[in-house]
C-alpha cells in the first residue's frame, strides 16, 4: 500500500505493516482524514496505540504526515478500494465528516466500501460515523433523512448501531478535526454522531 510523509511517498507491504504496528493495543483507522490532524491527535493522546488516516487526496497530508508520530501512519487510497494489507487489523474505524464519493457510498450502501471496511475490521471492532448537515445537502439529502439512511445502511452491513447523537456546537469546537471546527463556525453547525461495532 502507499504512505505518504511529506511529499515523498513510498509502498509497505504485509511483513513492513506487520513490523511497524507490532506490539501496539489498538489499531485506529480513520477514513478520509483529510489533513491528517485526527490522527495525529489519536496517535499523540493514545500512545500504546496505532493510528492510520486514508484519504484520496495527498496534498492535504503534505504538513501533518510529515511530522507524523511514530506511532501513527497516512496511507493515500481510495475508501472503495482498500488496501489488502489492512486486512484484520482495525480495532476502531472512524469516518469523521465525509463527503463526495466517501458520503455517497455510505448513503447508496456501495458494496465496494462495505466489503472494505468488513475487511479491514477486526470482530468487535467500533465504527464511528460523524455526518454533517452542509454536506449531506450537497449529496441532496436532508440532515435527518441522509442520517437516518446512513443509519440504515450501517446497519443492514451487520453493525450493531447504537441511537444517534446529535452533537453540539461546543462538542464540534472541541473536536480534534479541521473540519469539526468549520462546521462548528460555519452557517449549518448540525452534525450527527453514529456508533456502531
Ligand atoms: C470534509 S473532509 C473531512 C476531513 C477530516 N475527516 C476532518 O474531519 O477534518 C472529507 C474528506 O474525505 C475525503 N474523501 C472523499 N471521498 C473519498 C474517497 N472515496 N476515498 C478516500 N477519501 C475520500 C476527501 O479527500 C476529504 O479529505
Amino acid at each position: 500500500m502507499e504512505i505518504l510523509r511529506g511529499k515523498c511517498a513510498s509502498f509497505l507491504d504485509v511483513s513492513g505493516l506487520a513490523e511497524r504496528i507490532k506490539g501496539y493495543d489498538n489499531l485506529h483507522i480513520d477514513i478520509g482524514t483529510g489533513d491528517g490532524r485526527f490522527v495525529q491527535h489519536r496517535a499523540q493522546a493514545c500512545p500504546n496505540d496505532f493510528v492510520m488516516g486514508v484519504d484520496a487526496c495527498r496534498e492535504n497530508l503534505t504538513d501533518t504526515s510529515r511530522r507524523v508520530s511514530s506511532n501513527a501512519l497516512f496511507m493515500i487510497a481510495n475508501a472503495q478500494a482498500l488496501p489488502f494489507e489492512l486486512c484484520g487489523l482495525a480495532t476502531q474505524i472512524t469516518i469523521n465528516f465525509p463527503w463526495g464519493s466517501l458520503l455517497e457510498s455510505l448513503l447508496v450502501d456501495d458494496a465496494a466500501l462495505f466489503d472494505g471496511l468488513g475487511m479491514i475490521a477486526q470482530a468487535n471492532a467500533t465504527l464511528d460515523v460523524r455526518l454533517n448537515g452542509g454536506a449531506l445537502a450537497e449529496a441532496g439529502w436532508s440532515f435527518e433523512e441522509g442520517a437516518s439512511q446512513v443509519q440504515n445502511v450501517l446497519a443492514a452491513n451487520g453493525f450493531k448501531m447504537r441511537t444517534a447523537e446529535a452533537m453540539s456546537i461546543s462538542e464540534l469546537k472541541m473536536f480534534p478535526t479541521t473540519w469539526a471546527k468549520r462546521i462548528a463556525f460555519g452557517r449549518d453547525p448540525r452534525a450527527v454522531h453514529l456508533r456502531g461495532e
